[in-house]
């Protein structure tokens, strides 16, 4: 992959706001971006022709994000947090893939823009620290010749300048005697000095939008707080949006302000992080609360973890797609099994796709959920 692929950072802020108990997609997919958004998603569907079939992996995702703001991405292995980022960085650009829906980019449409054009945003504008490093490094450059050269294309500076800084990046995110390592290939480096040199090359141009995409898995905790006190800095001083797709809701309890919550390439729930956390609506959320650990409950005292396996993306389940792994589905009159659900407005700002009644999500909420969370 060119250098250039790899660096931006940014996040949307929640969402809209329908009243509440109205289904908000529809409006979602054709609103203009939320007045203070810098990115924004409306109605994203990434599907891919495979010898298999379709696979919707990614489909009717719209959510908005403010500068300075970051938006965590969960959800279970699958579920197309990897794709929507590599969408917003217009990296699926192939015969494949067919996409639709709008990126807007501090006000600029993407995926509609011609492919140089997004080229020279990436990098720049919006950097991706990739879940696979190996995927983000070309093999034939040196690591510091590819983080110079991906600095150097945004930046007019001597190949001096450039190296200095790349220098500098490799120190921060803990490279020890960079300037010993700067001339190593990307297959001498460990997994996890992969991973912190791809941090640092999709951070050298302080990019407005950052899509970390598990940045910290393969780092041991000193380093994790490391790259997470970074991306804060980076933040703090550039005013940069970010979207943090980790597994680890530790890590997503610490650096969110908002939640999305993914499952079979659609928003489940979305709100603040306090609110998601705090009052989660939508029963896959409780399931993927319980699967957190805690030391402070014994196991009989914890919510249930979801059960089954992660749908097919080819023949994805009728109606609501979590309806075979849900416990309350059978509440619903049959709905659950044959309507998908749209995002309707719990409170505001949160938006949850479950056609629960109020009456019965408040009664599980009491006897079920909150004492055990
Ligand atoms: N190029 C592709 N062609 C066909 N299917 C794809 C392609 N890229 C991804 N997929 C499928 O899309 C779905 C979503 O993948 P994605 O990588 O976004 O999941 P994820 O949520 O990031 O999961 P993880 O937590 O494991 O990283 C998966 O079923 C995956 O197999
Ligand atoms: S719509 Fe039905 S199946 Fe889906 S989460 Fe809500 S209750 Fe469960
Ligand atoms: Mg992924």
């Amino acid at each position: 992959m060119s250098t250039d692929g790899s660096d931006e950072l940014n996040l949307t802020k929640d969402q809209p706001d329908a009243a509440v108990g109205e289904p908000v997609r529809s409006s979602t997919a054709t609103a203009a971006p939320a007045a203070d958004a810098y990115l924004s998603v409306r109605d994203l569907r990434i599907h891919f022709d495979t010898d298999d079939g379709l696979v919707k992996s990614v489909d009717g995702l719209s959510f908005d994000l403010a500068r300075g703001r970051t938006l965590g991405i969960v959800g279970e292995s699958g579920s197309g947090k990897s794709v929507t980022s590599l969408g917003i960085m217009g990296l699926h650009r192939t015969a494949k893939a067919r996409i639709s829906g709008e990126v807007w980019l501090d006000g600029e449409e993407l995926i509609g823009a011609d492919a140089d054009r997004v080229r020279r945003l990436r990098g720049r504008k919006m950097a991706m620290i990739f879940q696979d490093p190996l995927s983000a490094m070309h093999p034939y450059y040196t690591v510091g010749a590819q983080i110079v050269e991906a600095y150097r294309v945004h930046n007019k500076v001597s190949r001096g300048a450039a190296r200095e800084r790349a220098m500098e990046m490799l120190e921060r995110v803990g490279i020890p005697e960079p300037r010993k390592r700067f001339s190593d290939y990307p297959h001498q480096f460990s997994g996890g000095m992969r991973q912190r040199a791809m941090i640092a090359m999709a951070l050298i141009n302080n990019p407005e939008l950052l899509i970390a995409d598990e940045p910290t898995t393969a780092l041991d905790v000193t380093v994790q707080a490391q790259i997470l006190d970074l991306i804060r800095d980076l933040q703090k001083e550039f005013g940069s949006a970010v979207i943090m797709i980790t597994h680890d809701l530790g890590v997503v309890a610490e650096v969110a302000d908002d939640l999305l919550v993914m499952y079979a390439g659609r928003a489940a729930e979305r709100g603040t992080a306090e609110k998601v956390f705090t009052e989660p609506q939508h029963p896959y959320t409780w399931g993927l609360l319980g699967s957190m650990p805690r030391m402070d409950r014994d196991r009989i005292d914890r919510l249930n973890p979801v059960k089954g396996t992660p749908p097919s993306l080819i023949n994805v389940p009728s109606g609501c797609a979590f309806h075979p792994r849900c416990p309350y589905a059978e509440l619903n009159g049959g709905s659950s099994e044959t309507v998908v659900p749209e995002l309707r407005e719990v409170a505001a700002g949160h938006v949850v796709a479950c056609h629960l009644a109020d009456a019965d999500r408040a009664r599980i909420w009491t006897e079920e959920i909150e004492p055990k969370l």
